[in-house]
């Protein structure tokens, strides 16, 4: 058997992972395997610094469970969940941008009435965030979904309260002009969970844990491309250091303190409140494009 090293102990390796049928998995493994070994090779890690990377690895691992999810952090924080998300939903100019869904969604929200408050009490400044929803020709799209989660007024997440009951979460439908209405309370900015190994790692940078404020929307409709995105409260201080990369500028929407007074769901509001105003972009989705011809 040949001694080989570097390079060509790397095209050895590369070639008995080529006995793989399945042709997406022998793909996969071939690049894995070339960036690992060029890595590996650049990085000169010693024997104590690659246990202390397993060791890491496996942290993460033991920090995840049905409600936590560590490596979709390491994903977040360490920009691929952006990146995977730009390769997959690329849509046309002029819809509205997708971005990171993060791990705080929790499915089957309760259903909201349109105007409806979804905060229920919850601490913070009342919020009404009103607009339509269209498609790229500017037709209204009634009927859409729009699952909302957010943290309340002091940066929490039902997961993070651990509340019996859904928590600054809910379900709206746009009406058949293609507008909705939704009363909730202002967001703040956050931190990322801190309390796992991602936390430590960032705790060795000298980078922002935060997130600027922000609402969550999943949003779909029968005909066109869902889209899951974020609105983010202009002139946050977080804006441009996101620690999630997560930011894009279309998102970016001014939260407008109005006084005491009459809110856009027709309620009469006795303490100061932010009014934000939205319509989503939606693309058609080639099917039904293909339909209408
Ligand atoms: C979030 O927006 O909820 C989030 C996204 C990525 C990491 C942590 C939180
Ligand atoms: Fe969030």
């Amino acid at each position: 058997m040949a001694y080989e090293t570097g390079d060509e102990f790397t095209k050895s390796v590369l070639k008995r992972w080529q006995d793989i049928p399945d042709p997406r998995l022998r793909q996969v493994m071939q690049s894995a395997i070339k960036h690992l070994h060029a890595f590996t090779s650049e990085v000169q890690p010693t024997g104590a610094e690659w246990f202390k990377a397993i060791q890491f690895l496996t942290a993460i691992g033991h920090k995840c469970d049905e409600k936590r999810q560590e490596f979709i952090l390491a994903s977040d924080v360490f920009g691929v969940s952006m990146l995977i998300d730009d390769i997959n939903n690329r849509r046309v100019a002029g819809a509205t941008p997708s971005t990171v869904e993060g791990p705080f969604h929790i499915p089957d929200a309760p259903e909201i009435a349109n105007g409806a408050d979804m905060a229920k009490g919850a601490p913070g400044i009342p919020c009404f965030v009103t607009g339509t929803v269209r498609g790229l020709n500017g037709e209204p799209v009634g009927g859409a979904v729009l699952d909302l989660w957010q943290t309340d007024g002091e940066g929490l997440y039902e997961e993070q309260r651990r509340t019996t009951e859904p928590w600054m979460r809910g379900v709206y439908h746009s009406q058949p002009d293609g507008s909705y209405s939704v009363r909730t309370v202002a967001p703040i900015s956050y931190t990322i969970p801190m309390d796992g190994p991602i936390g430590a790692l960032m705790g060795r940078t000298d980078m922002s844990h935060m997130r600027p404020a922000h609402i969550h929307f999943a949003i779909s409709a029968p005909g066109y491309h869902g889209v899951v995105t974020h609105l983010f409260r202009k002139g946050d201080e977080w804006i441009e250091k996101d620690v999630v990369y997560g930011v894009k500028a279309p998102l970016v929407v001014e939260f407008v303190k109005k006084p005491p007074g009459k809110a856009p769901n027709g309620e009469t509001i006795d303490t100061p409140f932010y009014e934000v105003k939205y319509d989503f972009i939606l693309e058609q989705a080639q099917a039904a494009l293909a339909a209408a011809e």
